[in-house]
């Protein structure tokens, strides 16, 4: 028998911590529970949502009219298969645990995704990346639940059509699986391509020639976290707007105009910007209003100081929006997801 709580704050399941309630809100630690609670929320005719450590959610204030889904789901089982291994880890393990696991065991492939915050359900939802990785190169499978068939999938990475922050779980196939394991096929073998460049540089300035997974992990995570605020204790959610991505005469236009502006080959041959690096140029590193400000290290990145509702929020989001477009003619788009209606808001520009 399930027993949802109901009416609960979502404030403290999100690391910016706002957001209004939600009508109903279980923890589900196997995949059994999982598909039953989906079921239940079927039968009471109720919209449902799975969360994981909730470090790229933004609740509305209005909270979320239907049951929220906590994955617990828990285990983390290591095979070798040829020259590979796998990795299969559950949904709501921890992200960075994982990572740390598979770089004691001289795993590569991991190592430059140290330290986001998170669980393992959330790395194919939105393709995770950092430091010239992406989750979508090391991922083998996904086990999931298909509310649509009711029956229980595995998807293999080409299934899950992953691009920049994005896969069929957050796009074309959104409110259909919920995700119970991913599988990660590592090796014992370095791969081929140099390393990032902030973290080549790391190593050099200290000396250190080593380039194991955990020595790539002790320099990811000294880089990230001067990088990026610690959610504990600063509340945020990493990055806040995606890189956007455009095609060559608009790098161009903004290229001859700032020659230091950092771009990177994209698909199909468009690029790379940074939306960091926009948001400083148009003078609002550290810019502080509605009870938010931009981290000071990093202007991608939004902090949550005083702000006591996602209204404060988009209204701060806007304001970062309206100033880059108005300097350089690009519209950013938020990167984490907004879950939950906000009445009276305009629509959201991630989606
Ligand atoms: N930059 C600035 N000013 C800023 C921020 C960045 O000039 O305030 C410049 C940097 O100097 C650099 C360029 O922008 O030349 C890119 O910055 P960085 O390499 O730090 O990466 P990012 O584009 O800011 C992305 C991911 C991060 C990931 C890092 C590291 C996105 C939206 N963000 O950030 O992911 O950790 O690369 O690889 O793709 C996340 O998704 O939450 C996240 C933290």
């Amino acid at each position: 028998m399930l027993t949802p709580l109901h009416n609960l704050s979502l404030a403290d399941y999100s690391t910016l911590r706002l957001g209004g309630p939600a009508r109903y809100f279980l923890d589900v630690t196997s995949a059994t529970q999982l598909a039953e609670a989906i079921e239940w929320a079927r039968l009471n005719k109720l919209a449902w949502q799975v969360i994981g450590g909730g470090s790229n959610i933004v609740f509305a204030d209005e909270g979320f009219d239907g049951l929220i889904i906590r994955n617990k789901i828990k285990g983390i089982e290591i095979k070798e298969q040829g020259s590979a291994t796998l990795l299969q880890a559950g949904a709501g393990e921890s992200w960075d645990g994982v990572v740390q696991l598979s770089c004691e065991k001289g795993l590569y492939g991991l190592a430059e995704l140290s330290l986001i915050p998170g669980t393992v359900g959330a790395t194919p939802v939105q393709n995770i990346g950092a430091y010239g990785r992406e989750i979508s190169e090391t991922l083998s499978h996904v086990e999931a639940y298909d509310s649509h068939t009711k029956t229980w999938k595995t998807l293999t990475a080409a299934q899950c059509k992953f691009s920049y922050r994005t896969s069929i779980f957050n796009s074309t196939e959104k409110h259909r699986y919920a995700i119970a394991s991913v599988t990660y096929k590592l090796s014992h073998e370095p791969r081929e391509a140099p390393l990032y460049a902030s973290l080549a540089q790391y190593l050099e300035k200290y000396n250190v020639t080593a380039r194991d997974p955990f020595t790539i992990r002790s320099a990811v995570i000294a880089v990230r976290q001067i990088r990026l605020p610690d959610p504990t204790r600063l509340p945020n959610l990493g990055s806040f707007f995606k890189n956007p991505i455009v095609d060559t005469m608009t790098a161009s236009r903004i290229a001859k105009k700032h020659p230091d502006m950092p771009k990177y080959p994209a698909a199909h041959g468009s690029i790379k910007l940074a939306a960091g690096w926009l948001i400083e140029k148009a003078n609002l590193k550290g810019y502080a209003a509605h009870g938010l400000y931009t981290y000071k290290e990093n202007a991608l990145v939004i902090v949550n100081d005083t702000a006591q509702s996602a209204r404060d929020l988009f209204a701060f989001r806007d304001e970062i929006i309206a100033r880059v477009q108005q300097q350089f003619g690009i519209t950013l788009t938020q990167e984490p997801e907004i879950v939950g209606k906000q009445k009276n808001a305009p629509k959201d520009p991630s989606s």
